[in-house]
């Protein structure tokens, strides 16, 4: 199963891509993730895309089209992957379609006032990625990832004038894919608003069908 995952920073792509990992065992693939990691590592990638991700906006297209091609190619995704915030431009969904073929594209629907209640209180793991809320997904001790136990980090993309700038890019250049793969009938629709067992549950029963 290739599935793609898009829609608005904070709709809950990659709390319920864990979700997916797991009971579909497939890789959950985050291009955020990946650029988090490298920024972390201090590695060239990471140096280059550091005030990119800061300021909320995006990587080229170039760059992260190859940087996808070559890691759906690991042995890992061979039964099939979750991508996770790629594409995200047309340019990048254009070029993927030639490179792969999707078996559905997930799109998380969900209101711009829902999106910055919900990333102002997002807590991260700067080491598993593991996600939290303040208040909607408590850690079991505060400030520390249940997961690894690294303390958990604000993302510096969480800041206030980025999550603007994050929902003004994700209206302007990604919100046109929905049209895009609607076209080719591809999109499965989950309401984001749910709590994040509805929406997984909504996902799962329409990826059944
Ligand atoms: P990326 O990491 O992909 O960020 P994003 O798209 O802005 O999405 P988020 O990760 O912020 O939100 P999410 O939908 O995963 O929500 P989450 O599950 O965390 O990209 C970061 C940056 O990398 C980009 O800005 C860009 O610079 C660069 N980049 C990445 N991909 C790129 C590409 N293809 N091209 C160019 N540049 C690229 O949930 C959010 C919060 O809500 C959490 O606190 C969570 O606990 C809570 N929550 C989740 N679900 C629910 C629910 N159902 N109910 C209540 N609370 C919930
Ligand atoms: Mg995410």
């Amino acid at each position: 199963m290739k599935l793609i995952f898009f829609g608005a920073p904070g709709a809950g792509k990659g709390t319920i891509a864990k979700q997916l990992k797991e009971s579909a065992g497939i890789p959950h693939i985050s291009t955020g993730d990946i650029f988090r990691a490298n920024i972390k590592n201090q590695t060239e990638l990471g140096k280059k895309v550091k005030a990119i991700l800061d300021a909320g906006e995006l990587v080229p297209d170039e760059l992260t089209i190859s940087l996808v091609e070559n890691r759906v190619k690991e042995d890992d995704c061979k039964n099939g992957y979750i991508l996770d915030g790629f594409p995200r431009t047309m340019v990048q969904a254009e070029a993927w379609s030639k490179i792969e073929e999707a078996d559905a594209a997930i799109y998380f629907d969900i209101e711009d006032a829902e999106v910055v209640r919900r990333l102002g209180g997002r807590r991260t793991c700067p080491t598993c990625q593991a996600i939290f809320h303040v208040e909607t997904n408590k850690p079991k001790t505060e400030g520390i990832c249940d997961v690894c136990g690294a303390e958990l980090i604000i993302r510096p993309d969480d800041a206030t004038e980025a999550i603007q700038n994050r929902l003004k890019v994700y209206h302007s250049q990604t919100e046109p894919l929905l049209d895009y793969y609607t076209k080719l009938g591809k999109v499965v629709s989950v309401d984001a608003t749910g709590t994040p067992e509805a929406v997984f549950n909504e996902l799962q029963s329409k990826l059944k069908k």
